[in-house]
């Protein structure tokens, strides 16, 4: 009996507490005036306001039309999509949310903002809209607690006009994961004047079927923060990059595969790997990127600056499998394929800015003390929390939390998790 009536006092506090209204999935369109999304007729009109109102594993399904807005999603498992894929909705920057830093003193115009686990992307384009640029513009980012996110079928572009085109440094990318593990990008198209369009100091990401165009400084790159950080175990496959006016595909990390990619018209090497001998250099003087035991196979490089057909190889120990069948279209360079001896006044002849000696990689102009990575900070404040190498570290937001708040968010989420469960 006591039992019994412990269990109907369970139910009925369960009652009470279980959110009556958590849905599914939520509805946005252009011009919506709801603020509980409930449906079609009943959607809020701004991404924003549904993803504040979702609970986690939502689906947010967004009208076709274009909403002028940044998204930071701090909720995991949500997914956002365009309700048409036929019309897909465009997330087009306000400007970026107020006073955010990324590193810090580097005000950021993020597009879209993950910063909770297993968060997909799918059927929506993201914009930086033509207009100066006023802050460093990062069109999706991820960072931790932000592991797992998929990206799939996006269009993220940018389309910046006036001088100069990148007001800060670190500069503007497309796609910036950053020490977050686990993400996949796919079937998406990188297009517009991002200075490197998906940009990887992280691990076991899979970036796969993607086309990556016109880039002012890399197409893909994976960045080796440190000599001792860990950039591994990311695939890249089966993406078409082009029209960069660096390198096509540029590999500071170790142990990555990157097969059956298509490169073409890049102003530097289709495919390097980088070393002590690089040349050009792929990170300033003085500091080191060394890519090993990466394998790669099956990729198709034409018409590209550097390189000729073959990926240039100054790191140490990796494998690199047969080429696509390659034809040469560059003509000049046809007698020129030692890579050793090739300079860069040899190829400056294209109309493409090749001053990316002191450029190429993420490590130059290093103004923040100890940090591991300059660059690419992904701390939003200024505040002194120093970030440690996180390559493969997913506490990032947890481990800024003091013992006290760390326990008693502990002890809210074993709450949570277990109303969660019974009201199921
Ligand atoms: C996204 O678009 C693709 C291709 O058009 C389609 O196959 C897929 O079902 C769409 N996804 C959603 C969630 O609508
Ligand atoms: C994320 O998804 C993975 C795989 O489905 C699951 O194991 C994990 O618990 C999820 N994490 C969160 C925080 O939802
Ligand atoms: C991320 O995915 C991996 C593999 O599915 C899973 O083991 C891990 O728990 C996930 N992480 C989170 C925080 O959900
Ligand atoms: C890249 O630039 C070229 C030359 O301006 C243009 O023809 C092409 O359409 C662009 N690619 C993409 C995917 O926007
Ligand atoms: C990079 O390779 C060079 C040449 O093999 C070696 O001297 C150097 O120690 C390596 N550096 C790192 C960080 O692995
Ligand atoms: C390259 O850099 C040098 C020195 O900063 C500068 O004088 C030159 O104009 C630059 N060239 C291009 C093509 O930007
Ligand atoms: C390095 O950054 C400082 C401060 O942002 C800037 O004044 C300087 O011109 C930069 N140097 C280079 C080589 O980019
Ligand atoms: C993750 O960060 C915490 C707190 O800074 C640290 O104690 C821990 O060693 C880190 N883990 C890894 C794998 O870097």
């Amino acid at each position: 009996m006591k039992l019994l009536s412990a269990l109907l006092l369970l139910l009925v506090v369960l009652a009470l507490i279980c959110p009556t209204n958590a849905q599914d999935t939520l509805y946005v369109v252009v011009g919506g005036t709801s603020t509980t999304c409930t449906s079609l007729d009943d959607a809020c009109g701004s991404i924003q306001a549904a993803v504040d109102v979702a609970s986690e594993g939502a689906t947010i399904s967004i009208g076709s039309g274009t909403f002028v807005e940044n998204i930071r999603i701090m909720t995991a498992g949500l997914t956002l999509e365009s309700e048409d894929e036929e019309n897909q909705a465009t997330i087009e920057s306000a400007g970026g949310v107020p006073d955010q830093q990324a590193p810090a003193d580097v005000p950021v115009d993020v597009v879209v903002d993950l910063l909770a686990p297993n968060i997909t992307l799918e059927n929506l384009s993201i914009r930086h809209p033509m207009g100066p640029a006023t802050k460093r513009d990062v069109g999706v980012f991820v960072r931790p607690p932000a592991v797992n996110a998929t990206l799939s079928n996006l269009v993220v572009e940018r389309y910046r006009t006036g001088e100069p085109l990148e007001p800060f440094a670190p500069g503007s990318r497309g796609l910036l994961v950053f020490r977050a593990t686990g993400v996949v990008c796919e079937d998406s198209t990188f297009r517009g004047n991002y200075q490197d369009h998906i940009h990887l100091p992280t691990s076991e990401s899979h970036i796969e079927d993607n086309i990556v165009a016109n880039a002012t400084r890399l197409g893909i790159v994976i960045i080796q923060e440190t000599p001792d950080s860990l950039s591994i175990d990311n695939v890249i496959k089966e993406n078409t990059v082009s029209g960069i006016a660096g390198d096509g595909i540029q590999i500071q990390g170790d142990r990555n595969s990157f097969i059956d990619n298509t490169v073409f018209g890049c102003a530097g090497y289709g495919i390097h790997l980088c070393g002590a001998n690089s040349n050009p250099p792929c990170v300033p003087p003085g500091q080191m990127a060394n890519a090993s035991q990466n394998q790669l196979s099956g990729n198709f490089l034409w018409n590209n600056d550097l390189g000729l057909g073959e990926p240039a190889d100054f790191g140490v120990e990796n494998y690199i499998g047969p080429s696509h069948e390659f034809t040469n279209v560059a003509g000049t360079e046809a007698a020129n394929n030692d890579l050793e001896t090739t300079t860069m006044e040899t190829h400056n002849d294209n109309g493409h800015n090749n001053n990316n000696t002191m450029d190429g990689g993420d490590k130059n102009n290093n103004t923040m003390g100890e940090d591991h990575d300059p660059e690419d900070n992904g701390e939003e404040d200024s505040s002194t929390s120093t970030t440690t190498d996180a390559a493969t570290n997913t506490s990032g937001a947890m481990r800024r939390l003091s013992d006290v708040d760390s326990f008693v968010s502990h002890m809210a989420f074993a709450l949570i998790a277990a109303v969660a469960v019974l009201c199921l």
